[in-house]
């Protein structure tokens, strides 16, 4: 029987600065993997990769916009000459603007699909090679809840979210010959950068709490747990799934 780990693995966790990005890192590193992770800020990389660096954890990383393809371009080839192979991938990075649907502006909906969805794609397709060259690959796609139901969120970024579940489901059927699997993970809100303006309105806490069984938001480690399940051996007869991690929401009508 294989162990609870993640040792002997090479993870890229798109994101891996702040919120659930940066909780799958640690969580991954803990777990024994070596963790490559990008962001668009240099300094919060440098400052990232510097502290787990400074308790000998062996993670590396890049500034990169994932939405920029010779960024795209740059992350991979670093990868590549890092491992030569890529045993983990995480499509983590995912942005938002909330807004009623005939508010949005063209560039506004489509800058949410460059972020959440276009580049998710770009990323998988870029990476297939060296996931091809692992034993026992593993594409963890970080979704939400808003695939599945409105949650005011605003429709793109939903339809965005929901086009990225499909896509695990395709591409775990046609990975699975090579040995690649591919899962989501769809968090309700969780206590991050991104879901802080929202959290930030008493009036919209009071409604989200309501809807949540566990009556609390998720802590970021609760979905990163999830991904790290997802990208082990432990889960090897798991592939075209979708791990809600949402305190009871979807289970309930309220
Ligand atoms: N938090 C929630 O309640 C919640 C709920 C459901 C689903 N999710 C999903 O979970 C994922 C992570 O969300 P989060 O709340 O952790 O977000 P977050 O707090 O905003 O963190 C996003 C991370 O991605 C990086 N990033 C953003 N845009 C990027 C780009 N274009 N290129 C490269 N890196 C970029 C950010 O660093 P830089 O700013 O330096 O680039 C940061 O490290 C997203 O896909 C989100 O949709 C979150």
């Amino acid at each position: 029987m294989s162990s609870w780990t993640l040792e002997g693995k090479c993870a890229l966790v798109t994101g891996g600065t702040k919120g659930i990005g940066w909780a799958i890192a640690e969580e991954f590193l803990l777990l024994g993997a070596e963790v490559f992770i990008v962001a668009r800020h240099a300094e919060d990389v440098e400052a990232r990769l510097a502290e787990w660096k400074g308790r000998g954890l062996p993670a590396y990383g890049l500034r990169a916009d994932v939405t920029a393809a010779a960024d795209r371009a740059a992350m991979i080839a670093a990868v590549e000459q890092r491992w030569g192979r890529l045993d983990v991938l995480v499509n983590n990075v995912g942005m938002n603007i909330r807004k009623p649907f005939a508010d949005y502006e063209e560039a506004e909906y489509r800058s949410i699909f460059e972020t959440n969805l276009f580049s998710v794609l770009a990323i998988t397709r870029l990476c297939f090679p060296l996931l091809q060259r692992s034993r026992g690959a593993s594409v963890v796609n970080i979704s939400s809840v808003a695939a599945s139901v409105d949650v005011r969120s605003g429709a793109p970024y939903g339809m965005t979210k929901a086009a990225e579940l499909q896509l695990t489901r395709s591409l775990a059927v046609e990975w699975a010959p090579l040995g690649i699997r591919v899962n989501a993970v769809s968090p309700w809100y969780t206590r991050t950068p991104l879901a802080e303006p929202v959290l930030r309105q008493p009036e919209r806490l009071e409604g989200i709490l309501r809807r949540t069984p566990l009556g609390r938001i998720a802590e970021m480690e609760e979905p990163a747990a999830a991904a790290a399940f997802l990208a082990m051996d432990k889960s090897s007869y798991i592939t075209g799934q979708n791990i809600v991690v949402d305190g009871g929401m979807m289970a309930g009508a309220l």
